[in-house]
Protein backbone atom coordinates (compact mmCIF):
# COMPACT_ATOMS: atom_id res chain seq x y z
CA UNK A 1 0.00 0.00 0.00
CA UNK A 2 1.24 3.27 -0.90
CA UNK A 3 1.75 5.91 2.06
CA UNK A 4 -1.17 8.32 2.88
CA UNK A 5 1.46 11.18 1.97
CA UNK A 6 1.04 10.69 -1.20
CA UNK A 7 -2.35 10.86 -1.76
CA UNK A 8 -3.70 14.08 -2.87
CA UNK A 9 -7.49 13.24 -4.29
CA UNK A 10 -10.75 11.50 -3.51
CA UNK A 11 -12.88 9.80 -5.95
CA UNK A 12 -16.60 9.06 -5.10
CA UNK A 13 -19.05 6.19 -5.50
CA UNK A 14 -22.92 8.12 -5.27
CA UNK A 15 -25.18 5.50 -4.68
CA UNK A 16 -25.03 3.66 -1.58
CA UNK A 17 -21.93 5.77 -0.07
CA UNK A 18 -22.98 9.41 -0.67
CA UNK A 19 -26.61 8.64 -0.08
CA UNK A 20 -28.41 5.90 0.50
CA UNK A 21 -29.84 5.47 -2.97
CA UNK A 22 -29.46 1.74 -3.25
CA UNK A 23 -32.01 0.97 -1.83
CA UNK A 24 -34.39 3.40 -4.40
CA UNK A 25 -32.42 1.15 -7.68
CA UNK A 26 -33.02 -1.87 -5.65
CA UNK A 27 -36.78 -0.85 -5.01
CA UNK A 28 -36.99 0.08 -8.62
CA UNK A 29 -35.17 -2.94 -10.31
CA UNK A 30 -38.16 -5.36 -7.48
CA UNK A 31 -40.79 -3.38 -8.93
CA UNK A 32 -39.78 -4.23 -12.77
CA UNK A 33 -39.13 -7.91 -11.85
CA UNK A 34 -42.79 -8.23 -10.02
CA UNK A 35 -44.39 -6.78 -13.67
CA UNK A 36 -41.82 -9.18 -15.86
CA UNK A 37 -43.45 -12.18 -13.44
CA UNK A 38 -39.07 -12.72 -12.57
CA UNK A 39 -39.10 -14.16 -8.86
CA UNK A 40 -36.82 -11.23 -7.19
CA UNK A 41 -33.64 -13.12 -5.32
CA UNK A 42 -32.04 -11.82 -2.44
CA UNK A 43 -28.57 -12.18 -3.54
CA UNK A 44 -29.28 -9.58 -6.36
CA UNK A 45 -29.18 -6.52 -3.59
CA UNK A 46 -25.50 -7.04 -3.69
CA UNK A 47 -25.15 -8.06 -7.29
CA UNK A 48 -26.88 -5.25 -8.86
CA UNK A 49 -24.84 -2.15 -6.49
CA UNK A 50 -22.16 -0.54 -9.14
CA UNK A 51 -23.04 -2.17 -12.52
CA UNK A 52 -24.55 -0.05 -15.03
CA UNK A 53 -28.38 0.14 -15.85
CA UNK A 54 -28.08 -2.24 -18.77
CA UNK A 55 -25.57 -4.70 -16.75
CA UNK A 56 -28.17 -4.82 -14.05
CA UNK A 57 -31.28 -5.64 -16.33
CA UNK A 58 -29.25 -8.30 -17.91
CA UNK A 59 -28.50 -9.73 -14.23
CA UNK A 60 -32.37 -10.14 -13.76
CA UNK A 61 -33.59 -11.54 -17.06
CA UNK A 62 -30.42 -13.99 -16.97
CA UNK A 63 -31.76 -15.30 -13.06
CA UNK A 64 -34.45 -16.41 -14.83
CA UNK A 65 -32.42 -19.38 -16.61
CA UNK A 66 -34.18 -19.10 -20.10
CA UNK A 67 -32.72 -17.78 -22.60
CA UNK A 68 -35.15 -15.53 -24.11
CA UNK A 69 -34.01 -13.13 -26.98
CA UNK A 70 -35.26 -9.97 -25.81
CA UNK A 71 -34.95 -7.61 -29.27
CA UNK A 72 -33.23 -3.69 -27.93
CA UNK A 73 -36.24 -1.83 -28.17
CA UNK A 74 -37.82 -4.42 -25.54
CA UNK A 75 -34.88 -3.82 -23.07
CA UNK A 76 -34.68 -0.68 -23.79
CA UNK A 77 -38.30 -0.30 -23.27
CA UNK A 78 -37.34 -2.06 -19.71
CA UNK A 79 -34.61 0.04 -18.83
CA UNK A 80 -36.68 3.15 -19.17
CA UNK A 81 -39.28 1.03 -17.03
CA UNK A 82 -36.73 0.87 -14.10
CA UNK A 83 -35.57 4.48 -14.36
CA UNK A 84 -39.35 5.62 -14.49
CA UNK A 85 -39.53 4.03 -11.06
CA UNK A 86 -36.09 5.16 -9.63
CA UNK A 87 -36.88 8.77 -10.39
CA UNK A 88 -40.31 8.30 -9.29
CA UNK A 89 -38.43 7.43 -5.73
CA UNK A 90 -35.84 10.44 -6.06
CA UNK A 91 -38.36 13.05 -5.99
CA UNK A 92 -38.15 11.68 -2.04
CA UNK A 93 -34.71 13.01 -1.68
CA UNK A 94 -33.38 16.12 0.43
CA UNK A 95 -30.35 17.46 1.48
CA UNK A 96 -31.52 15.72 5.05
CA UNK A 97 -31.09 11.76 2.77
CA UNK A 98 -27.22 13.16 3.05
CA UNK A 99 -25.85 9.70 4.55
CA UNK A 100 -24.28 11.16 8.08
CA UNK A 101 -21.10 12.05 8.08
CA UNK A 102 -20.91 12.82 4.48
CA UNK A 103 -21.00 16.60 3.88
CA UNK A 104 -18.43 16.97 7.28
CA UNK A 105 -16.28 14.72 5.41
CA UNK A 106 -16.18 16.69 2.15
CA UNK A 107 -15.64 19.95 4.10
CA UNK A 108 -12.42 18.58 5.69
CA UNK A 109 -11.20 17.08 2.68
CA UNK A 110 -12.05 20.44 0.66
CA UNK A 111 -10.12 22.34 3.76
CA UNK A 112 -6.82 20.06 3.67
CA UNK A 113 -6.62 20.96 -0.08
CA UNK A 114 -7.72 17.11 -1.45
CA UNK A 115 -9.48 16.87 -5.04
CA UNK A 116 -12.53 15.62 -4.96
CA UNK A 117 -13.89 13.59 -8.19
CA UNK A 118 -17.41 11.68 -9.01
CA UNK A 119 -16.68 7.83 -10.15
CA UNK A 120 -20.50 6.88 -10.13
CA UNK A 121 -21.50 4.66 -12.67
CA UNK A 122 -25.60 6.32 -12.45
CA UNK A 123 -26.50 8.62 -15.55
CA UNK A 124 -28.57 10.28 -12.73
CA UNK A 125 -25.94 11.58 -10.66
CA UNK A 126 -26.52 14.99 -11.38
CA UNK A 127 -30.21 14.69 -10.38
CA UNK A 128 -28.91 13.10 -6.86
CA UNK A 129 -26.09 15.54 -6.10
CA UNK A 130 -28.78 18.55 -6.74
CA UNK A 131 -30.94 17.10 -4.86
CA UNK A 132 -28.95 17.05 -1.60
CA UNK A 133 -27.06 20.03 -2.37
CA UNK A 134 -23.55 18.54 -3.03
CA UNK A 135 -22.56 19.52 -6.77
CA UNK A 136 -20.61 22.46 -5.69
CA UNK A 137 -17.95 19.55 -3.91
CA UNK A 138 -17.21 17.54 -7.32
CA UNK A 139 -14.61 19.58 -9.24
CA UNK A 140 -14.48 16.59 -11.70
CA UNK A 141 -17.40 14.23 -12.73
CA UNK A 142 -17.14 11.58 -14.78
CA UNK A 143 -19.67 10.95 -17.30
CA UNK A 144 -20.57 7.31 -17.26
CA UNK A 145 -22.20 7.47 -20.71
CA UNK A 146 -18.60 7.09 -22.19
CA UNK A 147 -17.44 4.12 -20.57
CA UNK A 148 -16.15 1.69 -22.18
CA UNK A 149 -16.30 -0.89 -19.82
CA UNK A 150 -18.03 -0.45 -16.54
CA UNK A 151 -16.81 -1.54 -12.80
CA UNK A 152 -15.51 -3.82 -11.95
CA UNK A 153 -12.79 -2.60 -14.82
CA UNK A 154 -10.80 0.16 -13.86
CA UNK A 155 -11.63 2.67 -16.44
CA UNK A 156 -14.28 4.79 -14.01
CA UNK A 157 -11.47 5.36 -11.44
CA UNK A 158 -8.75 5.92 -13.90
CA UNK A 159 -10.40 8.36 -16.19
CA UNK A 160 -11.64 10.61 -12.79
CA UNK A 161 -8.07 10.45 -11.41
CA UNK A 162 -6.95 11.62 -15.04
CA UNK A 163 -9.70 14.41 -15.01
CA UNK A 164 -8.91 15.65 -11.62
CA UNK A 165 -4.88 15.43 -13.05
CA UNK A 166 -3.62 13.14 -10.60
CA UNK A 167 -2.40 9.37 -11.19
CA UNK A 168 -4.90 6.30 -9.60
CA UNK A 169 -1.88 5.66 -7.21
CA UNK A 170 -2.25 9.49 -5.90
CA UNK A 171 -6.12 8.66 -5.03
CA UNK A 172 -8.58 6.62 -2.62
CA UNK A 173 -11.96 5.82 -4.13
CA UNK A 174 -14.82 5.06 -1.85
CA UNK A 175 -17.27 1.87 -2.30
CA UNK A 176 -19.90 0.26 -1.45
CA UNK A 177 -20.27 -2.04 -3.94
CA UNK A 178 -17.99 -5.39 -4.44
CA UNK A 179 -17.57 -4.64 -8.02
CA UNK A 180 -16.54 -1.11 -7.07
CA UNK A 181 -13.82 -2.13 -4.93
CA UNK A 182 -12.63 -4.55 -7.44
CA UNK A 183 -12.69 -1.36 -9.81
CA UNK A 184 -10.29 0.72 -7.79
CA UNK A 185 -7.71 -2.08 -6.60
CA UNK A 186 -7.71 -2.78 -10.42
CA UNK A 187 -6.80 1.12 -10.89
CA UNK A 188 -4.21 0.57 -8.68
CA UNK A 189 -5.84 3.58 -6.06
CA UNK A 190 -6.60 2.68 -2.08
CA UNK A 191 -9.83 1.26 -1.87
CA UNK A 192 -11.93 2.02 1.18
CA UNK A 193 -15.05 0.65 1.40
CA UNK A 194 -18.35 1.29 3.58
CA UNK A 195 -20.19 -2.05 4.47
CA UNK A 196 -19.39 -5.07 6.04
CA UNK A 197 -16.25 -6.46 5.94
CA UNK A 198 -17.42 -9.96 5.36
CA UNK A 199 -19.07 -8.62 1.86
CA UNK A 200 -16.34 -5.92 0.94
CA UNK A 201 -13.82 -8.52 1.56
CA UNK A 202 -11.26 -7.15 -1.46
CA UNK A 203 -11.63 -3.39 0.10
CA UNK A 204 -8.12 -2.61 1.70
CA UNK A 205 -9.64 -0.11 4.39
CA UNK A 206 -13.46 -0.78 5.18
CA UNK A 207 -15.49 0.97 7.86
CA UNK A 208 -18.88 -0.21 8.56
CA UNK A 209 -20.97 3.53 8.47
CA UNK A 210 -19.85 6.66 6.37
CA UNK A 211 -19.99 8.69 9.82
CA UNK A 212 -16.20 6.57 10.66
CA UNK A 213 -15.19 8.61 7.36
CA UNK A 214 -12.98 10.93 8.49
CA UNK A 215 -9.34 11.53 7.74
CA UNK A 216 -8.21 10.47 10.90
CA UNK A 217 -9.77 7.36 10.83
CA UNK A 218 -8.31 6.23 7.05
CA UNK A 219 -4.95 7.82 8.35
CA UNK A 220 -4.96 5.42 11.25
CA UNK A 221 -5.66 2.82 8.71
CA UNK A 222 -2.88 2.53 6.51
CA UNK A 223 -0.24 0.46 6.87
C1 LIG B 1 -24.76 2.78 -9.66
C2 LIG B 1 -25.70 1.94 -8.82
O1 LIG B 1 -24.28 3.84 -8.88
O2 LIG B 1 -25.43 3.30 -10.79
C3 LIG B 1 -26.32 0.84 -9.68
O3 LIG B 1 -24.97 1.35 -7.76
C4 LIG B 1 -26.98 1.48 -10.90
O4 LIG B 1 -27.26 0.13 -8.90
C5 LIG B 1 -25.96 2.31 -11.66
O5 LIG B 1 -27.49 0.45 -11.76
C6 LIG B 1 -26.56 2.99 -12.90
O6 LIG B 1 -27.51 3.92 -12.47
P1 LIG B 1 -28.54 4.69 -13.42
O7 LIG B 1 -29.08 5.79 -12.51
O8 LIG B 1 -27.75 5.24 -14.55
O9 LIG B 1 -29.57 3.72 -13.84
MG1 LIG C 1 -22.53 2.41 -4.80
Amino acid sequence: MQKFQSIKGFLFDLDGVITDTSIYHEMAWHQLADQLNIPWQAAFAEQLKGISREASLAVILDSTGKHVDYSEADKVAMATAKNDNYLKLLQQLTPDSIAPGIEAFLVELKQAGYAIGLASASKNAPIVLERLGLSDYFEARLDPATLKNGKPAPEIFERCAALLGLQPTECIGVEDAQSGIEAINAAGAISVGIGSKKVLTKAQICFEQTQDLTLANIRNAFH
